[in-house]
């Protein structure tokens, strides 16, 4: 065991409040805990990126851009860390590098020190510019491995991946473990193995859906893990993180002990209890995700998608469906050559298992995503595909073998022209870019603010997308 303290990042203005509460926290509900999170001594706040962007603009009307201003100038002191989606930024598809690059120097620029970059499909070329871009505009690389476990999927295979980011640039590798299959012991193997093998300080990501995820951090700590992630307990634990105080407590006196203050975190705590209260009361947090659930470690599904696939039943009035759909997913996995389940590939394995079972036949209903992962246009995919269901799919069409985004022209000017008077500043022309369906009737209502947002039309939008 390493003889240093152990570093925490606390997840509760991101991860911890889209784990159990759809990512619905606002910037208002933030800011007066930011001073005491600030004062904590945390190695950094995980605080933007992944579905807040979207959800910002798509249900709470808020500019995400000004939200990290916001953060920003109520947090100076610690590191401000934000989840990216590789080539696919915050969006749910490829963009041109030049995208790519404009979007990290923004994200630096408005205020964010710390960038966690992942591919779904663990595929290092949709990696390759995010990390150059960050790197150059003097951000902090944290380069990820999305975890899972496959018959494809092995310590030799996790390890050679750390070693191919680290080659690139990573100043810090993370173990993504979005749905808390990282066990405790394979946990402590596999950190022991890293450290090992990279020189890069080695960073856990890992939620508590199964139960087992304070298990997991402690071995990794004791494995010599560097950071871990956590979340301030009233967002704690079932489908978020395991709670930062538990892990504070349990290394007091420790050589890993993190030197945070419990009556610091504690005070912090009694603010973020008001608000969880809240998100209970109106029923954003569905008391269903705090349960411990051994069927994530069945059918590999991560924290968010179990959320969105109780909303995406609900809303086709087959919540009965809930098990059945669950069972779907690992067949639908397969099919499409093991992808991790991780936005984007969660949400297209997730919608597609849902349209398998209340179609009432298989891949009668193919949705555009499904056909483009078959297609190649999201990466490599890390196992084989099945023939069949690709066949059905997609037919005849070809096979995209190449780094998809090479097939992209350069995109920002063609988005600035698109985005016309509408985009204010560059930080507009990339909300748009990200989200067409979304980000113009946000704006519109933005620039406009004494026209209110038609909330019917939003809704709207909100049915559209999940049907695709
Ligand atoms: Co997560």
């Amino acid at each position: 065991m390493a003889n240093k303290p152990l570093y925490i990042t606390d997840t509760i203005l991101r991860d911890a409040h889209q784990s159990q509460a759809a990512t619905r926290m606002r910037v208002e509900d933030m800011l007066p805990a930011c001073e005491m999170l600030d004062n904590v001594g945390f190695w950094s706040l995980e605080c933007w990126g992944g579905a807040t962007f979207d959800s910002c603009m798509r249900f709470l009307g808020e500019d995400p851009w000004e939200r990290l201003r916001k953060l920003r100038k109520a947090m100076p002191k610690t590191r401000l860390q934000m989840l990216l989606r590789g080539q696919n930024l915050l969006g749910y598809k490829h963009y041109a590098d030049d995208v790519v690059e404009k979007f990290c120097a923004k994200s630096i620029e408005n205020g964010i020190d710390v960038v966690r970059i992942f591919d779904a499909l663990n595929d290092p070329r949709n990696v390759e510019m995010a990390v150059k871009s960050v790197k150059k505009h003097g951000g902090i690389v944290e380069a990820a491995i999305s975890y899972t476990v496959s018959p494809v999927h092995n310590e030799e295979y996790f390890i050679n991946l750390a070693k191919t980011l680290e080659s690139m640039g990573a100043d810090v590798i993370c173990i993504k473990d979005m749905a808390n299959l990282l066990l405790p012991i394979d946990a402590y193997n596999l950190v022991k193995k890293l450290k090992e093998n990279v020189k890069a300080p080695i960073h856990l990501h890992t939620h508590n859906t199964s139960g087992t995820g304070d298990m997991t951090n402690l071995m990794a700590v004791w494995a010599g893990v560097d950071i871990v992630d956590c979340a301030l307990s009233p967002l704690a634990n079932g489908t978020s993180q395991p709670a930062t105080e538990s892990l504070v407590a349990t290394l007091k006196g420790s050589e890993r002990d993190t030197g945070l203050d419990l009556s610091k975190l504690s005070e912090a705590a009694s603010y973020f209890r008001g608000i969880a209260n809240k998100l209970k009361a109106d029923g954003t947090l569905d008391p269903k995700v705090l349960n411990v659930d051994t069927n994530t470690l069945l059918y590999q599904v991560p924290g968010g998608m179990l959320s969105n696939l109780i909303s995406q039943l609900k809303q086709a009035n087959a919540e009965d469906k809930y098990y059945q759909v669950l069972e779907e997913v690992p067949r639908v996995r397969a099919d499409f050559g093991y992808p991790p389940l991780v936005t984007p590939t969660s949400q297209i394995v997730g919608t597609q298992a849902v349209l398998n079972v209340l179609s009432g036949e298989r891949y009668k209903m193919v949705t555009k995503e499904s056909k483009g992962l078959l297609k190649g246009e999201y990466g490599k995919v890390p196992g084989k595909v099945n023939e069949e269901v690709r066949k059905k799919a997609i037919g005849d069409a070809e096979i995209i073998t190449c780094r998809p985004a090479d097939l992209l022209e350069p995109e920002m000017e063609k988005y600035t022209k698109e985005a016309g008077d509408l985009a204010k500043c560059e930080e507009d022309v990339l909300s748009l870019a990200l989200f067409p369906q979304v980000a113009p009737k946000f704006l519109e209502a933005r620039n406009n603010p004494k026209k209110p947002a038609d909330e019917n039309a939003v809704r709207e939008l909100i049915v559209e997308d999940l049907g695709n």
